[in-house]
């Protein structure tokens, strides 16, 4: 057992994701007491646990956190953080005016991650994946979603997968994964996209047999796959059991992608910074999380999402770091933060609620994780600063301290 004491606590309540006005509801305990085994046991005000669980506090491993804050652990709902090779020559070609899409269209962009990935040993993937996570934990994230795609092939997709099944079991960190086979058309099946897409669906029976993935994603984008293919793709993946996220508005205008995204019922709906007014109004009437990657727009120096407008029109938003070796090889959470509340125009309440709870529901696990409260599982961080406005004002900086993931330190910086 853990009793973590002092220190501000901030949390939203409850499992629902939050929209709108509710995404600054943020709960607020002063000088706090939190005692934990894997899952929350008690959380309240210092005084009041320390008079109820007097016998639990005096054999717990007890953790000042006077002056610091205290959140639930953070929750990255987006990213391709397995991957072999690296594209570092492709950032120098766009800032030399060179577009994401025509790097793709030549041959690089995720196509030369596939080559990349499909010569990687397992070793190599998972060496690389638990070094990566481990520089996740030192941020304070607690849970990550994962996607493959950089496979395209039954052997070197279910190998992917099977990387992130060991990282799960040996790794501290939770993993959720994703398959995403439908993220690249390589030139052999340029024209044939619904063919490959249909290729997919028999490899995705299998992943879904051999219970190797939870969601199914795609790349809706002009020059990748259309809405109508990813609309068919989507709703036959469904049919097989998988719950689904989809790519969608991420560089081209008008699209469609977020609509489509909303019509087959997606989860989440992810990038959308070109979405349209009628996409954000489609969004705000429907549950599917609007998750925003500020690192990749920024990486990208592309216009951020319309993150103000989105919350405003009562849609329910997270963000995540979208971490990938191409578009946005980066995943700070400090960065992103400042980003978000920067740029964005997000309130850091809003940016709090967007890492946790409402991530949460990005990857439907909001019944056990995403806010500190009795009987959900005990991953917490302690940031070393006494209010969630330095995670702001100390622009980038990483304030991660202690995290414990399931009732264990995992992490003391
Ligand atoms: O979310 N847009 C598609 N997929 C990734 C990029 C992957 C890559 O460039 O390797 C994204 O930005
Ligand atoms: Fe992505």
């Amino acid at each position: 057992m853990i009793y973590i004491y002092g220190g501000n606590l901030y949390t939203f309540l409850g499992n629902e994701a939050k929209r709108g006005k509710e995404m600054s509801d943020i709960n607020i305990i002063e000088d706090v007491g939190i005692l934990v085994a894997e899952k929350i046991i008690a959380v309240g005000k210092r005084q009041d646990i320390e008079t109820q669980y007097i016998k639990e506090i005096s054999e717990a491993i007890k953790i000042d956190a006077t002056n610091k804050t205290i959140l639930p652990g953070l929750i990255d709902c987006h990213t391709h953080f397995i991957f072999g090779g690296y594209r570092a020559e492709e950032f120098s070609w766009r800032l030399k005016g060179d577009s994401y899409l025509s790097i793709m269209e030549r041959g690089g962009g995720i196509n030369a991650s596939v080559k990349a990935t499909r010569e990687a040993s397992f070793n190599d993937l998972y060496e690389s994946g638990y070094s990566r996570l481990e520089k996740m934990k030192k941020m304070g994230i607690t849970t990550v979603e994962s996607k493959s795609g950089y496979g395209l092939d039954r052997d070197s997709e279910l190998k992917m997968l099977e990387v992130m099944k060991k990282l799960n079991e040996d790794h501290p960190l939770d993993l959720i994964n994703t398959f995403m086979a439908a993220h690249s058309v390589l030139p052999e099946y340029k024209g044939k996209e619904k063919q490959f897409l249909k290729e997919m669906l028999e490899v995705a029976k299998e992943v879904k047999e051999k219970d190797l993935a939870y969601f199914i994603d795609i790349f809706t984008e002009k020059g990748v796959f259309s809405v109508e293919d990813s609309y068919f793709y989507l709703a036959e993946a469904k049919k097989l059991g998988y719950k689904l996220k989809a790519h969608v508005d991420e560089m081209s205008e008008g699209f469609g992608g977020c609509e489509m995204a909303v019509e087959v019922g997606c989860v989440s709906a992810d990038h959308l910074l070109k979405v349209s007014e009628k996409g954000i109004e489609k969004l705000s009437k429907s549950d599917t999380v609007a998750t925003l990657l500020p690192l990749t727009a920024f990486c990208l120096a592309e216009e951020y999402a319309p993150a103000r407008k989105l919350i405003d029109s009562d849609c329910v938003v997270a963000l995540a770091s979208d971490y990938n070796p191409g578009s946005c090889h980066c995943n700070s959470i400090p960065l992103l933060i400042a980003l978000a509340c920067i740029y964005m125009k997000m309130d850091i309440k809003e940016v709090i609620c967007a890492l946790t709870i409402n991530a949460a529901n990005a990857i439907c696990r909001q019944e056990a994780i995403g806010t500190i409260e009795k009987g959900k599982q005990a991953d917490i961080v302690i940031m070393d600063c006494p209010s969630i406005d330095y995670l702001v004002y100390g622009t980038a900086n990483n304030y991660c301290q202690t995290v414990i993931k399931k009732g264990e330190v995992i992490y003391r910086g």
